[in-house]
């Protein structure tokens, strides 16, 4: 090995040593400042315990007001059978009709298990969620955005990284990335290290606070604010001149727009006067209608309001339902990380490990939408191995149990609640819990680029009843397989105040450059 020769194995150590000496520094700098700030130290494990307490914030926080009934009647409208004729509606009728064939599958996978004989590391043996958005990622390639006004030669450089992306040879291993997690580990690579050199980003500096230019650092939306923190501070990244720059940032936050402003139609009509003001000043919406700009939200709204006037920006959303208006390909999904407290940054993720995981199944939460009492009606009290419960209670005690089993399940269950998405998933990966994704037309985090099947399973709504059956069918290879697969995926889904290769910041802006690059035609 390298290590032999002396001297780089000096230099090794004294990198090492550099290295450590600037995390001490940098630990008792962000001490001092954090106070002044208000803003965590660090997120990491504990980020999102409370999950069990508060979901989705809007039957949380506005309880008593009316948009509740307005997003519960939604719910309602979901599960009637106008519904089921869309496209994943269709395949899920399909799927039910071959119940019987999918009860001898799963039996003939449970004895193999049992008796040890089986090799199958490969799919699970019926269509998950994914199916069908996966083959709506392969579709998206062949749709492009809007031909620019004219070119520019930052087009010419999006194309040329295009090219070279696409030429990438293909690599066995990548210094830092797992292979198996991702759809093509060669191109993930290169595009990542081309991002890092040339992508340059505009933010535009119209707007007011607070829904601009203020990031709200903290609880269930705060992937948002952590973006916009980071963004906004990025000496990599971002230019003075907006000529350089490939894509462009609208630096808003949905959840300071929709805490000013109480009304979907006034907080959209809020968003187009932006855009008008900014598309006026500037010659680059006009160029490209807006393709090249891109938004982060996490508000469950926010996907609702920029669809008329962003409907061309790449959207960064918590809230990604490919059945509501998020377009696959072009815009991405924001993960949630829920944070809310102060936290040392040097503190390990883990969780058990697989040999002293005891429960099959876990899922502790609020009855928020339709599909959570549907989960308990056929789980609760049911099993011994499957722990699923309504919510917990919100002490101390409350807390350290939900931990307690978040540590010791093989599956921490993430089942959505008024909407798609759940912090949970996130949290599960922090817990090396193996996510179980039960949320029809939720398109995961960088869907683009990770393989969630390697580290995830995916389970569609109709197939609650038989959730603890699918659980069981899975290989314990298979399961050493998906809790490896957690474990290397952690970093992708962590904040760090100054941020780090592969950490949350850069996947979130990687995936904006890749549906950027994606929606681009080479001549
Ligand atoms: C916007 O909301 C924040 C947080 O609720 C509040 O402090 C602020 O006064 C509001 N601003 C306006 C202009 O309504
Ligand atoms: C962009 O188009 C809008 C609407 O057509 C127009 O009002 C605006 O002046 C244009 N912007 C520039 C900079 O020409
Ligand atoms: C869960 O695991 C983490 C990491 O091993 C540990 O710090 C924590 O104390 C555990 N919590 C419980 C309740 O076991």
């Amino acid at each position: 090995m390298a290590y032999s020769f002396l001297p780089l194995r000096f230099r090794h150590l004294f990198i090492v040593v550099i290295f450590v000496a600037t995390i001490l520094l940098f630990q008792s700098y962000w001490k001092t400042f954090s106070i002044l700030l208000d803003v965590p130290t660090f997120i990491a494990n504990n980020v999102t315990i409370l999950d069990h307490e508060f979901d989705s914030d809007e039957g949380r926080i506005f309880r008593s007001e009316s948009f509740v009934v307005d997003n519960h009647e939604e719910e309602i409208h979901s599960f009637t059978p106008k519904r089921l004729r869309d496209e994943n509606g269709i395949q899920s009728l399909e799927f039910e009709s071959k119940n019987g064939l999918l009860k001898t599958t799963l039996s003939v996978l449970n004895n193999k298990s049992m008796t040890g004989s089986s090799t199958q590391t490969s799919k699970l043996a019926w269509p998950t969620s994914l199916t069908a958005l996966n083959s709506r990622l392969i579709r998206s390639f062949n749709s492009s955005s809007m031909k620019p006004e004219w070119s520019s030669r930052r087009d010419r450089e999006l194309l040329s990284a295009k090219l070279e992306i696409g030429n990438a040879n293909a690599i066995s291993n990548s210094p830092g990335l797992y292979a198996p997690l991702y759809r093509d580990v060669s191109k993930f690579s290169r595009s990542y290290e081309l991002m890092e050199r040339k992508l340059k980003v505009y933010i535009y500096r119209e707007g007011e606070k607070p829904i601009f230019h203020q990031p709200k650092m903290r609880g269930i939306y705060a992937s948002e604010g952590w973006f916009m923190k980071l963004m906004e501070g990025s000496k990599r990244f971002i230019v003075k001149d907006p000529k350089k720059a490939h894509l462009f940032y609208l630096p808003f936050s949905s959840q300071m727009l929709r805490a000013n402003i109480s009304n979907n139609k006034l907080m959209e009509q809020y968003l187009e006067r932006y855009v008008n003001l900014i598309a006026g000043r500037y010659r680059f919406w006009n160029r490209t209608g807006g393709s090249d700009h891109f938004l982060v939200a996490c508000h469950d709204w926010a996907s609702r309001i920029t669809m008329q006037p962003m409907k061309n920006c790449i959207r960064s959303l918590c809230n990604a339902n490919a059945a509501k208006g998020f377009q696959i390909g072009k815009d991405t999904t924001l993960p949630v990380t829920y944070i809310h407290s102060v936290m040392n940054p040097l503190r390990k993720i883990a969780g058990k490990p697989p040999s002293e995981r005891t429960i099959l199944a876990f899922f502790a939460g609020g009855m928020h939408g339709y599909l959570r009492p549907i989960l308990l009606k056929h789980w609760e009290n049911k099993e011994p191995d499957m722990k699923i419960f309504g919510q917990m209670a919100r002490d101390a005690e409350g807390k350290r149990i939900y931990m307690e089993y978040m540590n010791s399940s093989r599956y921490c269950i993430c089942a959505r609640g008024y909407e798609v998405h759940t912090p949970r998933i996130v949290e599960a990966i922090f817990s090396e819990c193996v996510p179980v994704i039960i949320s029809d037309n939720y398109v995961p985090p960088f869907f683009e680029v990770l393989e969630w099947e390697a580290f995830s399973v995916f389970v569609r709504e109709s197939d609650v009843p038989s959730l603890r059956d699918i659980l069981l069918s899975i290989p314990e290879e298979k399961y050493l397989a998906l809790h490896f697969g957690v474990k290397k995926v952690q970093q992708h889904f962590l904040w760090h105040k100054i941020p780090v290769k592969f950490d949350l910041f850069h996947m979130i802006l990687h995936s904006v450059w890749n549906n950027r690059l994606s929606q681009m035609r080479l001549k």
